[in-house]
């Protein structure tokens, strides 16, 4: 990897985004969740928290946007914390799917009937089932406060129209956790369960939080400005695997291969990008392709790590 030069990233990210601003013609926004549907397509925004402190940004970086599946990194790493490896994988495994997030197929035809891991939707409704807490408010806002220690900001919260939004639309989501019930992966009761999924899906953030959020992960668990413990090295590098293996769900090969940067998407249009020991990244852009990543910021992504040999491989 070259020496970063702070001055040189950030002119080279201003071009890069006028370069790729119009690739997200060639995507469409999302439509299953109807109040992701009012964004503009022509937005795209990137930032990056370098680990030294810095902070370069380019593009629309003020606008907010909803967490979705990156949501499932952030409670992943609590499910480890709060219950440890072994009782989170007796529930979801380890393998990529090379399926679409939301499929039901493999769900029905494995032995033992549990999601195929943690970055699928019906691996993170089961991750979600395991949180701590007394009641769906407790542990709605137990994810909240990890999401605002992590990024920094006391102000984040959840965004009440596309959690309502998604809350009267996902009958998949309930196919998928319902399914669960029955064969006990899940347990409890399944709409509390999926009120605390469709909130972390909703938790408001902009690149920035984002990036703050990856830079963690890239730091090992640390905050990275304090150098306090907010998760212990093992979870954050549990996190970071599944974003290469599984991050960009069907896709997570060829991002692989064209990136090589630990991610994770959301069909808002936003991805969380890890640099090992170097850097957090968060994109936005909310025109997807066909498996649900963002256009224009995977093209972005990829440029970025060519420009600056960031691919961990
Ligand atoms: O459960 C869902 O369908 C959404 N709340 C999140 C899915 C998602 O972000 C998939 N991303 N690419």
């Amino acid at each position: 990897m070259e020496t970063i030069s702070v001055s040189r990233l950030q002119h080279e990210l201003e071009e890069l985004l006028h370069e790729h601003r119009p690739d997200g013609q060639e995507g469409q926004v999302a439509e299953y969740i109807p109040a992701l549907k009012q964004a503009n397509p022509t937005h795209l925004a990137a930032s990056i928290c370098l680990l030294a402190g810095e902070q370069v940004q380019a593009g629309d970086v003020d606008i907010r946007f909803t967490m979705q599946s990156m949501s499932k990194v952030i409670t992943l790493a609590m499910a480890l914390m709060d219950c440890g490896e072994a009782c989170v994988f007796e529930k979801v495994g380890m393998e990529p799917t090379g399926d679409p997030f939301n499929s039901i197929m493999k769900l029905e035809i494995m032995r033992p009937n549990k999601p195929l891991n943690p970055m699928i939707n019906a691996g993170a409704i089961a991750v979600t089932s395991l949180l701590h807490g007394s009641g769906t408010e407790e542990k709605v806002e137990r994810i909240l406060s990890f999401v605002r220690r992590l990024a920094r900001n006391p102000a984040i919260g959840f965004n009440e129209d596309v959690y309502r939004s998604e809350q009267e639309t996902a009958d998949l989501n309930r196919a998928l956790a319902y399914f669960m019930k029955q064969y006990e992966v899940i347990e409890g009761d399944v709409e509390d369960v999926l009120d605390v999924y469709f909130k972390q899906c909703a938790i408001e953030v902009n690149c920035w939080d984002v990036a703050r959020i990856g830079a963690v992960f890239a730091n090992r668990g640390r905050d990275p400005e304090t150098g306090e413990v907010i998760m212990p090295e093992h979870v954050a590098k549990i996190c970071k695997t599944f974003m290469v293996t599984c991050g960009m769900y069907n896709a997570s090969g060829e991002f692989a291969i064209r990136v090589g940067i630990p991610a994770k998407s959301g069909v808002s249009g936003g991805i969380m990008g890890v640099v090992p020991h170097c850097m957090g990244i968060g994109i936005y852009s909310p025109a997807l392709d066909e498996k649900g990543n963002s256009v224009a910021g995977v093209r972005l992504l990829q440029s970025l790590s060519a420009r600056w040999g960031l691919s961990i491989f």
